[in-house]
């Protein structure tokens, strides 16, 4: 803190306003600082003097094909009808203390953020080359890079992220809002491997938000492709790439003791997915609240229903569907049978592709609250390790339709 704060200190309010050039009234091209220092003033300035837009005025911000450093939290919110041109490369630096002190609340599981964005009409065009690289190493307590938030109406494309600190986008108290041809990969930090450690680099996640398009995103992250979170409703994510992660993931959700929550009507379409845990999987707390989140938890009430996940084609996944309704504080077991948090309606459609698994799902629902209208239709998959079809469908408390449960769970994909 005393660093960046004698940093601030150190850079004058003119110079700060130097870095933002105001072309036209509504126009503010950024500036990157000179010598690396800190451009989120200027940012936010430029925001500040050219987001706030009535109709049918529509302001811009530009930033050049630069690259700006970024060293300290931004929160450019409450934005109206503006455009965002992003040319360059924002670049967050390493001062991890600074950031575990500084970061601002998210608003859920007592995360954390580098930079809360949000308004109304904005649109915000990254050109498939405009990025955000968090140089990201996984750290506890790191914030999020981008949470955007209390945001109608709005469109991003062609954006760019690299290395995030930790989950890359959230999605947040928003509606209406398309995202296209995104681009994430946070890889490069550690090796991946397959035992798929968590690095809790997910791609995207949603959370109190309605109407929430994802459309041909391509990410390789080591953790949840996309995830929906408490209060998800009418999420399409179709056209996607995803790379050496988890998943396209519903939940985890009942995390809170007592707190109602629902996910629905969601369908995740056309979907390529290479080297991944699963194509899809479901998450649920248990029923005991142990702990706090963002560790702890448990005992949350609700349902996620209506989900939809058609056309998927699997490369060499290590295992195709699960559900799972044992989540527990720092991986304690047990209590799989105790939540509340209901699963029905949920359909596997028209998969195809490989897998080195025998299992096509492993459906662990809780007997406190049986799965139904649980569906598995078109599979069509080889299992790359005896070349033959997966045969198991493994399931507790589940009422299928289109196919035959083959037992009880077991300890996942036990090969
Ligand atoms: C972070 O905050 C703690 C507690 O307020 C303080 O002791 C510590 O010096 C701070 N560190 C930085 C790098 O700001
Ligand atoms: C951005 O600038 C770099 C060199 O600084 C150049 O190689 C690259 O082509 C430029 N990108 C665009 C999209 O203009
Ligand atoms: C972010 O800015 C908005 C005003 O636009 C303010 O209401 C909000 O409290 C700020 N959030 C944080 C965490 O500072
Ligand atoms: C849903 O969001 C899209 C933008 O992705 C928008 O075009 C559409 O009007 C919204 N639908 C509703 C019902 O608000
Ligand atoms: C992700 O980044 C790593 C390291 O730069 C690279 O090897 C890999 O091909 C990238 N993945 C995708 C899907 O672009
Ligand atoms: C979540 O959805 C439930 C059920 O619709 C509602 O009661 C609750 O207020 C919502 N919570 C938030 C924070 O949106
Ligand atoms: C789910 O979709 C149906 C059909 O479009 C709609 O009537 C219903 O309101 C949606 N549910 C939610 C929670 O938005
Ligand atoms: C289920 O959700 C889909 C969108 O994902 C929607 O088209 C459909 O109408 C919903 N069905 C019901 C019964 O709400
Ligand atoms: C099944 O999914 C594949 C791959 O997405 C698609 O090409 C094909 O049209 C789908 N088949 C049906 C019957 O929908
Ligand atoms: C398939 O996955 C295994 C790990 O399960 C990995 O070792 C192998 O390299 C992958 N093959 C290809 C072609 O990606
Ligand atoms: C394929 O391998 C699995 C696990 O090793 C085994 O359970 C299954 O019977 C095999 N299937 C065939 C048809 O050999
Ligand atoms: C499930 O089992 C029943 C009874 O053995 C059989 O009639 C039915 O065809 C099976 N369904 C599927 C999808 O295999």
């Amino acid at each position: 803190m005393y660093a960046s704060l004698l940093a601030a200190l150190s850079v004058p309010a003119l110079a700060i306003a130097q870095t933002v050039v105001t072309v036209t009234d509504r126009v503010c091209v950024v500036e990157p600082c000179p010598n690396g220092g800190d451009a989120a003033p200027a940012i936010i300035e430029a925001f500040e003097l050219c987001g706030h837009n009535e109709e049918p005025s529509r302001g811009k911000v530009v930033f050049l094909n630069e690259t700006y450093n970024i060293r300290s939290v931004m929160n450019t919110t409450g934005l109206k009808n503006v455009d965002i041109d992003l040319n360059g490369l924002l670049l967050w630096d390493t001062n991890i203390p600074y950031w575990l002190n500084h970061s601002l609340p998210v608003g859920y599981q007592n995360q954390s953020s580098a930079w809360l964005f949000g308004g109304d009409n904005i649109s915000w065009d990254g050109h498939g080359y405009g990025t955000l690289n968090g140089s990201g190493v996984a750290c506890p307590g790191r914030p999020h890079q981008i949470t955007i938030t209390g945001t109608k109406d709005s469109t991003f494309s062609g954006i760019r992220f690299v290395d995030s600190q930790m989950w890359t986008m959230t999605v947040i108290h928003s509606d209406s809002i398309l995202l296209e041809d995104i681009y994430v990969n946070s890889t490069n930090i550690q090796p991946v491997g397959f035992d798929f450690s968590s690095l809790n680099t997910d791609g995207a996640d949603t959370v109190y938000a309605n109407n929430i398009t994802f459309r041909r995103w391509t990410v390789s992250n080591g953790d949840d492709s996309i995830a929906m979170k408490g209060n998800s409703t009418n999420i399409l994510i179709e056209d996607c790439d995803f790379y050496e992660g988890l998943g396209v993931a519903i939940g985890s959700i009942g995390q809170y003791d007592g707190v109602f929550e629902t996910i629905e009507n969601v369908t995740a379409r056309n979907i390529r997915s290479y080297n991944m845990r699963y194509g899809a999987y479901v998450k649920t707390w248990t029923g005991v609240s142990s702990g706090y989140p963002p560790n702890g938890g448990g005992g949350g009430l609700g349902y996620a229903a209506n989900i939809t996940f058609s056309d998927f084609i699997l490369h060499n996944n290590t295992g195709i569907y699960a559900v799972t309704q044992c989540t527990s504080y720092n991986s304690a077991s047990g209590n799989c049978d105790t939540s509340k948090f209901n699963l029905h309606d949920i359909r596997l459609q028209n998969w195809t592709g490989t897998a080195v698994s025998d299992v096509v799902s492993a459906i662990q629902c809780s007997a406190a609250s049986p799965c139904t209208g649980q569906e598995i239709v078109g599979i069509d998959i080889l299992d790359t390790v005896n070349g033959t079809a997966p045969s198991q469908y493994l399931c507790d408390n589940v009422s299928p339709v289109g196919f035959n449960c083959t037992g009880p769970t077991w300890e996942e994909n036990n090969r």
